[in-house]
């Protein structure tokens, strides 16, 4: 892939933009990943035998940039695009009155000079209320002959079955290692950083497979460091340090209830850590544990999830900490016992 010819030429552009944007992939092509969807829906435009669409699939794994490329090959030119084109996000008021008059609208008048299909991009379509998407069914159907719909959220289920059904489904799976890591390599080296293999580790650990995640991660690094490895990019992300995490597990594994309960509260205090971060790299930590069985390793995963869940709405994280101790002594005296 040619990653020069998707920078922006001014130079005032490339200072302010932000590397998610600077890079996000303009053509069908440039993304990586995702290739089945790419050369379906590359087949279905140039076959202009586009249906209505739904993609859906976690953050930062390509939905938008695919949606706005495809976009970009059926209309081609910059006027053509925009005027062919409606792009509605959650950011914009979408409840039914937007969904009748400003798509009624758009969708049923015709243009003068550009022939052929609009397109109507709804972004974030979970965000919009049961209403609107009631009210988008019927519009679909009577606006099919000069319309078609690209719905984009991260969760399916918020759609309504209805529209599911109208829509031919993609689905977006999380990035691999060597797909993030080809691109992260490619955009380190047009930014002439300099990064080390154990800080592109790192960022590929931190990532979960969200690319936007990645080119933050790798710029905000960057950003703040000379060299982007292991160290930096924990210390960037606010993430626990790998050595941090083998303590913390060391505490909760090996000593009683006081001393972990304090040591672990004054490292996260003293290193500004948050117990959910410390709760997503434990958990990933004790399912590599070679020696824990099935048993106690689903008891500590079940009491794990529940202290997540109750850090979710937002407790005192010292009286979870103590109960994230709890479920790691109860769990090793339940296997002393048997
Ligand atoms: N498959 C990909 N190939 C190359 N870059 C990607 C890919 N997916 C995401 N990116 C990068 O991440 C940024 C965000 O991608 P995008 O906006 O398409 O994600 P999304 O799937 O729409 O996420 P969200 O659900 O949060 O809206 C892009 O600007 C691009 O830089
Ligand atoms: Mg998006």
């Amino acid at each position: 892939m040619d990653i020069d010819s998707q920078k922006p030429s001014g130079r005032a552009d490339e200072l302010q933009l932000p590397w998610v944007e600077k890079y996000r992939p303009q053509r069908l092509e440039d993304l990586v990943s995702q290739d089945d969807i790419v050369s379906s829906i590359t087949n279905l435009i140039d076959s202009e035998n586009l249906p209505h669409l739904l993609l859906y699939g976690p953050p930062g794994t390509g939905k938008t940039s695919t949606i706005v490329a495809a976009a970009k090959r059926m209309y081609g030119s910059s006027s053509a695009y925009s005027s062919m084109t409606l792009e509605l996000n959650a950011s914009d008021a979408r409840g039914i009155d937007v969904v009748r008059n400003e798509i009624k609208e758009f969708a049923g008048t015709k243009q003068l000079f550009n022939k052929g299909i609009k397109l109507i991009i709804l972004d974030e379509a979970d965000a919009m209320t049961s209403d609107a998407q009631f009210a988008l069914r019927r519009i679909i159907e009577k606006y099919t002959k000069n319309a078609r719909f690209c719905l984009v959220c991260n969760y399916v289920s918020k759609i309504i079955p209805a529209l599911q059904s109208r829509c031919t489904r993609f689905r977006f799976a999380p990035l691999s290692r060597d797909q993030i890591e080809g691109r992260l390599t490619e955009v380190a080296e047009a930014e002439k950083c300099k990064t080390t293999q154990d800080g592109i580790d790192a960022i590929l650990r931190l990532s979960g497979g969200d690319m936007r995640r990645v080119l933050n991660l790798l710029q905000s690094t960057a950003m703040s460091a000379e060299v982007v490895d292991e160290t930096s990019v924990y210390l960037t992300s606010g993430a626990p340090l790998p050595a941090d995490m083998d303590q913390i597990l060391d505490w909760l594994m090996n000593h009683n209830f006081q001393t972990a309960c304090e040591q672990i509260t004054a490292m996260c205090t003293m290193k500004g850590y948050a117990l959910a971060d410390v709760l997503a790299e434990l958990t990933s930590k004790i399912m590599c544990l070679e020696n824990l069985d099935s048993v106690p390793l689903g008891m500590l995963l079940d009491g794990m999830s529940n202290v997540e869940h109750r850090l979710a709405f937002g407790p005192d994280e010292k009286i979870q900490i103590a109960s994230l101790v709890g479920v790691f002594v109860r769990t090793r005296e339940a296997i002393s016992v048997s």
